[in-house]
């Protein structure tokens, strides 16, 4: 697993009392203290592009070994060439390696993530790896509700049938789907449009059908207790902590649990450690929650295993559920994902506004002289995308 976010954020406080709002509705009421903002030589591709490298490294692979590279985005650069052919390219994998592009709001990386679980599973793989990215620039209009709820990041993952973090189990997945408007972005905007309220019934709508869709796929004894017990952790897409919260009280009722909230500490609480920090990045939030969890959890989760819940709006959902492996939180551990987050550079408000005024325009920049290094965006030339290696 390799994580990258942007290099600076806002302080969800300072956001507040520049909206004339309570601190206390952002940071508790939405359970977010930082959001991550890209300056102007980010973007979806070198995220993800540095999100891959660090996965290729953390596992010991060399480009050579990837067969399969999928970018899951909301957020991609071009309506034909896809994120993941500039990876390729900035990493230099192999011409011998399938590669595309998956789009379902935050379920493109879990829709990726599965396909490529199937192409392991039938043999296709023959020993070589898929490298499945989920990268995502959430931008909504400043100034509205949604605003506070932005993030940016990408996490990429290495699927092989020798799994070292997780060994998700075949044939446990519940799925539901359902035609909703409750979050858009129509193709003349860099704004996502949300029906906000409504987007958090749909969610909670979908979790509810794809939990139900779980058990019975499952088809596991009945036991005593709440099924969700039978979870060592549970890790929700997470577009702003409180959402988590919600998500869990609402599972702990379908399973009959009194007391709905008891539990949320102990299941969930790891995995918004790292999320609180980096705000909604789309594709990438639950498994940057994942990797909160298995790089804070104090307790040893090996052989446990962990329910996940996957949520694109418009929307398709997942709950699918995997086994911790041996040496798993020891590996995400050493990617040092909290001391990276600390040593970004916090932007004042009207530094944030000059950079979401910028972005607008971030296509038809034309393309920085300077040669710069590390996966950097530099603008355009002859309507191509430079990147600085
Ligand atoms: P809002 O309407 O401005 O906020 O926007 P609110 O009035 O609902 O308040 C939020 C919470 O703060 C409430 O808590 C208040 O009580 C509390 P709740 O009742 O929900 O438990 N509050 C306070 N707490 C402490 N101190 C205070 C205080 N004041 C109020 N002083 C909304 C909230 C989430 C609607 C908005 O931010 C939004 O539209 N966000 C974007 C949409 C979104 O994230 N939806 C989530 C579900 S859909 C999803 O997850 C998919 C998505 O990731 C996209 C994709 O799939 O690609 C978004």
């Amino acid at each position: 697993m390799g994580v990258a976010v942007p290099d600076t954020y806002v302080e969800l406080a300072d956001l507040a009392m520049a909206r004339g709002v309570a601190p206390g509705k952002y940071v508790e009421g939405l359970g977010v203290t930082r959001m991550g903002v890209p300056l102007v030589d980010e973007d979806t591709v070198t995220l993800a592009s540095r999100a891959a490298r660090m996965a290729l490294e953390s596992a010991g692979c060399s480009p050579e070994d990837v067969g399969l590279l999928v970018v899951g985005t909301e957020t991609a650069v071009d309506h034909s060439k896809p994120v993941a052919s500039y990876v390729q390219g900035l990493l230099g994998l192999p011409t011998r390696c399938r590669i595309f592009e998956t789009k379902h709001a935050c379920y493109g990386g879990t829709a990726a993530l599965q396909m490529a679980l199937d192409w392991v599973r039938s043999g296709s793989a023959k020993g070589r790896k898929a490298l499945i990215v989920c990268s995502d620039i959430a931008r909504y209009g400043v100034g509205t509700p949604g605003e506070p709820t932005q993030g940016a990041g990408a996490v990429a993952m290495l699927v092989s049938d020798t799994p070292a973090l997780l060994a998700l189990e075949a044939g446990k997945t519940g799925v539901y789907s359902k035609d909703v408007m409750d979050f858009w972005r129509p193709l003349y905007s860099k704004d996502a449009l949300v029906d906000g309220h409504y987007s958090v019934q749909c969610y909670l709508d979908a979790l509810e059908g794809a939990y139900r869709a779980y058990q019975e796929a499952a088809a596991e004894p009945v036991g005593e207790g709440a099924y969700s017990d039978r979870f060592a952790a549970l890790v929700y897409h997470v577009p702003y902590g409180k959402m988590s919260r919600k998500a869990h009280r609402h599972l702990r009722t379908l399973d009959g649990d009194a007391a709905p909230d008891a539990s949320f500490d102990r299941l969930v609480g790891n995995s918004l450690v790292l999320p609180s920090q980096v705000g909604n990045i789309y594709t990438g939030s639950m498994y940057l929650a994942l990797a909160s969890l298995l790089s804070t959890a104090p307790q040893d989760l090996t052989g446990q295993r962990v329910g996940l819940f996957s949520y694109g709006s418009g929307s398709c959902a997942e709950f699918f559920s995997g086994v911790v492996q041996a040496g798993a939180q020891e590996r995400v551990k050493a990617l040092g994902l909290q001391a990276r987050l600390s040593r970004r550079r916090a932007l004042s408000i009207p530094e944030y506004e000059d950079v979401m005024r910028a972005r607008e325009h971030l296509d038809e920049r034309p393309a920085a002289d300077a040669a710069g290094s590390g996966f950097r965006y530099q603008g355009t030339r002859d309507h191509k995308r430079i990147y600085a290696t």
